[in-house]
């Protein structure tokens, strides 16, 4: 196991972590760590952080000064992160080109992860029961958010994972870039499929202004399971759009965000929380 090794004083003085983005103001990875920390009993301290894209070096440096141990990083800092941890990343922050999650070694070393693929993962098939093993996966959108998911979905040996975007150059660039990893294909966003996929993850960022990425019905048959990486207090877009098509299942994402939380949580502090509970939480607002 990665992280910290507990002694009485991880409990004696509170722990100091931060999420860093720009804007950041909407974040909500602070009242999901603090109930995190609950659980435990784990003196903490959470700060949402401001960071002018380009400054990212200068405010990890600082927070290091500052006794952090643990570092947050959202958009459109991921990939700005993965640059400054590359020499020492994971494998994982390695596949992405982009990290969420930095830390230092008790030797002062900066390392990185991504721990967003692991927090899909880990949603579709603790949470909701979703088989991945030799099942066909539709991903839409070929950003960060895509790349960031990939790896671990191929891990999970799925028969194949097609991407499909808007722009079709970039589904095509993100299948090559991972071609050495798995049954990746692209697909261009007005394909009609002859069967529809077991699961179709929506990984544009149109759910934010809620809008529809371009995708036919026939990827959604009766056995399909939508997921949404984007989640809201209301039904996304994308869901509503699964559920019209036909889907056995819709599900947004703010189980994956608590999911990828937990997996910072316990790189840095070495305790695996309770997502289930928190996710209950969060639900309730
Ligand atoms: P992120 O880091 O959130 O993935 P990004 O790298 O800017 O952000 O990528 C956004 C993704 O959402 C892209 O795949 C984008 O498609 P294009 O490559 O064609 O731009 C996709 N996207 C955003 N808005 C979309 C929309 N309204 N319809 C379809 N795809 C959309």
């Amino acid at each position: 196991m990665r992280g910290v090794t507990i002694t009485s004083d991880l409990f004696l003085s509170a722990r100091y972590c931060c999420v860093l983005g720009y804007p950041v103001s909407h974040s909500r990875s602070p009242q999901i760590h603090r109930l995190f920390a609950e659980q435990f009993g784990l003196p903490l301290r959470y700060e949402k952080i401001s960071v002018v894209p380009g400054t990212l070096s200068q405010a990890v440096d600082a927070l290091r000064v500052a006794g952090c141990c643990g570092i947050n990083v959202t958009v459109p800092l991921k990939e700005e992160a993965y640059r400054l941890a590359a020499a020492s990343g994971a494998p994982q922050a390695a596949a992405a080109h982009a990290a969420n999650t930095l830390w230092w070694t008790a030797e002062g070393v900066l390392r990185a992860d991504n721990t967003d693929g692991t927090g899909l993962c880990r949603d579709l098939i603790e949470n909701h029961q979703v088989v991945l093993h030799d099942r066909r996966i539709l991903l839409l959108g070929a950003g960060g958010a895509a790349a960031g998911v990939i790896q671990p979905l191929l891990e999970a040996a799925p028969e194949q994972l097609i991407v499909s975007n808007r722009t079709l150059h970039r589904a095509q660039a993100l299948s090559a870039r991972f071609a050495a990893h798995g049954p990746i294909e692209w697909a261009a966003a007005d394909t009609r499929f002859e069967h529809p996929f077991d699961l179709v993850i929506n990984a544009t960022s149109s759910s934010i202004t809620r809008e529809l990425p371009l995708v036919d019905k026939s990827a959604v048959g009766a056995r399909t399971v939508c997921y949404d990486m984007f989640y809201a207090a209301t039904e996304t877009t994308f869901c509503a759009w699964g559920r019209d098509a036909g889907a056995a299942h819709c599900f947004d994402g703010l189980g994956m965000l608590i999911e990828q939380a937990a997996a910072a949580f316990l790189i840095w502090h070495g305790l695996r929380p309770d997502t289930v509970r928190v996710l209950a939480a969060m639900r309730l607002g």
